[in-house]
């Protein structure tokens, strides 16, 4: 490959994101009192998020990754997930919000504008 085509093929892998939808959980958990995700079982639906994807085929690069993360900082909306690159967050309450938003935003590309934060 020439140098140039190198650059061209380093260039379109750094544009294209490995997920098309990268999606993570706050699990975070205080034993202090102050309000978390993880008082709202975040880990286990995060757990059933996970599984769903897994079922439907969904998982891999260049489709869906499920991860955790630490205190995303939006601890009175919480429990939250939020989605890249598309760079939209959620506030869910319980398993079923989450099948809609599986449904919705990651199978069918639509937002779903009631969870939406
Ligand atoms: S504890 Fe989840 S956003 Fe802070």
């Amino acid at each position: 490959m020439s140098s140039t085509a190198n650059e061209n093929a380093n260039e379109s892998k750094s544009n294209e994101s490995f997920y098309k939808h990268h999606v993570f959980f706050c699990v975070n958990q205080r034993d202090d009192g102050r309000e978390c995700c993880n008082q709202h079982d975040a880990e286990g639906v995060r757990g059933y998020a996970k599984d769903q994807i897994k079922k439907l085929g969904l998982s891999g690069h260049g489709k869906v990754r499920i991860n955790t993360a630490g205190c995303l900082d939006r601890c009175e909306e919480g429990p939250v997930l939020v989605i890249y690159p598309d760079n939209v967050w959620y506030h869910y309450v319980d398993k079923d919000d989450v099948d809609e938003i599986i449904h919705e935003h990651i199978q069918h590309g639509r937002v779903v504008e009631r969870l939406k934060i």
